[in-house]
């Protein structure tokens, strides 16, 4: 009784070790992005049903002045529909067409039983080749830039043209922090990896310091 109760207490240790080992490059982001003090606001591209929004929210909240988090404008883009296919060969199994679909209202009325103001809240629907226009770019950045951004859509389809979008939008400061960094078979020529990689090659100007790594990366930037 006692030796299954050890074991059952280890794994659930286990289970919260490995997920905040997992989460450290997004907490860290968080915190960097308050230290770093860079005036802008909170950027996730893959939002879901909301649990690391809701979680940058309240990170901000109880990290920030609130005259300075009372500035912030928290940008929510998703499909809503789950993720378009992907041609990767490396992508995982189930990062098929329409996984991780959850409805808008599902993920608002999440938010609003966390307590979140949604005066702070702004929503980009639609499938990122068309949602994320040069037009919505100059929207999104045109009163402030990019404090941190959080990047989960899992396939380098959608990664693309993300990196364009959010390039009017970086200073020095800037947070950068991408899910599933490892995934792909970790291959600098597959997934976000490659994403990333293409579009420094675009844009050699920009210059980004590496900090965290686990599942997650968190990079930030020192030249733009
Ligand atoms: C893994 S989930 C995000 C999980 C969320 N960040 C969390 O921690 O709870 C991936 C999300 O990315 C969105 N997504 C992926 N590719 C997309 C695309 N091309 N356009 C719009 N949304 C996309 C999906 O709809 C889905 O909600």
């Amino acid at each position: 009784m006692l030796a299954k109760l050890k074991s059952l207490t280890e794994r659930k240790i286990n289970n919260v070790v490995r997920k905040s080992l997992f989460d450290w490059p997004l907490d860290f982001g968080l915190e960097t992005a308050v230290m770093n003090n860079v005036e802008g606001d909170y950027h996730e591209f893959g939002v879901f049903e909301g649990r690391s929004f809701i979680k940058a929210h309240n990170s901000f909240k109880n990290l920030l002045p609130r005259s300075e988090f009372n500035k912030m404008k928290f940008w929510a883009y998703d499909s809503f529909e789950g993720l378009p296919e992907t041609n990767d060969p490396y992508a995982p199994k189930h990062f098929k067409k329409g996984a991780y679909s959850a409805p808008e209202d599902l993920f608002t009325s999440n938010l609003k039983k966390a307590g979140i103001d949604l005066n702070q809240l702004q929503i980009v629907p639609g499938f990122y080749d068309k949602s994320l226009t040069t037009e919505q770019s100059k929207k999104s950045f045109s009163e402030r830039k990019l404090a941190m951004t959080y990047i989960d859509c899992d396939i380098y389809e959608s990664c693309v043209p993300i990196f364009d979008f959010i390039t009017p939008g970086l200073q020095v400061g800037s947070v950068i922090v991408i899910d599933d960094w490892v995934r792909h078979h970790t291959h600098p020529n597959y997934g976000m990896q490659r994403a990333y990689n293409e579009w420094l090659e675009r844009n050699p100007s920009i210059k980004m310091n590496q900090i965290a790594l686990s599942k997650r990366i968190m990079f930030v930037v020192y030249e733009v």
